[in-house]
């Protein structure tokens, strides 16, 4: 998650020419900033240079990215009105360049290592569209979802019928592997996931499975795990607020787990991070279907060096 990112010189060199939706546009540029990134830190896998509001962009909500800001939409989704002008457009055509960038990237790894193709769930990509950006408390869309569950469902299934072509096209381009981002979808409890959520995610994941090995992922979701695997995914994501073997357990030994090191941890020293790494490799007992990963993305600021650190310690201590 966000191997490529500010955090990289490299990447901020890019980043000087293009803008960053101009950047994810490109699909030459985004396929190099693909490679560079698992070139520089010795990654098992790339994952596409993208972002999961990309998906949002032809439902003309004027999405845009403020320096330093994050995303903002202009015209976000406030009431059922507005869900009733959003249209169903096709993913095929408008995100053909995403397609082409994964073919690229493709190219550009020529087999070393596989690439991860990725979307934002519709639970996610709804909290941006009715935010209008990013959220602490979630009030406006957990309000939305209290007081119009019906547009609510209409919109989440909207977003889950883009998301499974939008994942479909990625793995026709070549996408050797799939991840859902449910990043904020631990704001809620158990009874609204199962409600309000989980239908949506199950649609979004519908046949993917089949076509390739899907990561469902969240943060903040030690309450909700079973219920992410009831979902859909091959492999569940797990954030650092949960230690490794709890969360395998309480997920099930039959799906696979990916995390779950504290992205912060990475400023901390190199010895202590191969600590940390050591511990949850220790968690994950020598299972099989363990994959090493941060339990959410990279943060700017972050000395590569360490990043590094944490790749090696990792290929170290797990050779079997
Ligand atoms: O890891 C990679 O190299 C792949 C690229 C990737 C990006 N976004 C690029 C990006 C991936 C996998 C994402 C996913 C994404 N985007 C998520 C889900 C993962 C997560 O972190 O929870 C979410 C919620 C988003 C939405 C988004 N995009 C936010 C909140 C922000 C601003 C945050 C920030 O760090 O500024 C972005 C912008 C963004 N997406 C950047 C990158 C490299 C930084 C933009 C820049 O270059 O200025």
């Amino acid at each position: 998650m966000r191997q490529a990112g500010r955090y990289m010189a490299e990447y901020r060199a890019v980043r000087e020419r293009f803008g960053f939706l101009e950047l994810c546009h490109n699909s030459q540029a985004a396929a190099e900033v693909t490679v560079t990134a698992v070139e520089r830190l010795g990654v098992d896998a790339a994952i596409i240079f993208a972002d999961i509001l990309l998906l949002l962009e032809p439902l003309d909500v004027g999405l845009h990215f403020a320096a330093g800001d994050g995303p903002t939409l202009t015209r976000p989704v406030r009431t059922p009105d507005d869900v009733r002008r959003l249209r169903d457009y096709d993913v095929d055509d408008a995100l053909a360049y995403v397609g082409a960038s994964v073919r690229a990237a493709r190219n550009g790894l020529a087999g070393r290592v596989p690439l991860i193709g990725f979307a934002g769930a519709p639970f996610t990509l709804a909290s941006y569209l009715i935010e209008g950006g990013g959220s602490r408390q979630y009030v406006r869309t957990k309000s939305f979802m209290y007081h119009q569950a019906g547009a609510w469902h209409d919109l989440l299934a909207l977003l889950a019928r883009l998301v499974n072509r939008y994942l479909r096209l990625q793995v026709a381009a070549g996408a050797e592997a799939l991840q859902l981002f449910d990043s904020w979808v631990g704001c809620l409890g158990a009874d609204d996931y199962r409600t309000f959520v989980l239908p949506h995610s199950r649609a979004a994941l519908e046949g993917l499975s089949a076509l390739a090995p899907v990561i469902h992922f969240g943060t903040d979701t030690g309450g909700l795990l079973p219920l992410l695997r009831e979902a859909g995914g091959d492999v569940i994501g797990v954030d650092w607020r949960t230690d490794l073997d709890a969360a395998w357990s309480a997920i099930g030994h039959d799906r696979a787990v990916q995390g779950n090191l504290d992205p912060i941890a990475l400023f901390s020293t190199p010895a202590d991070i191969r600590a940390r790494a050591a511990t949850i490799l220790a968690r994950a007992a020598n299972r099989p279907g363990h994959i090493f990963n941060l339990g959410h993305g990279i943060v700017p600021q972050t000395p590569v060096d360490n990043v590094r650190a944490l790749v090696d310690a990792v290929h170290e201590l797990s050779q079997r």
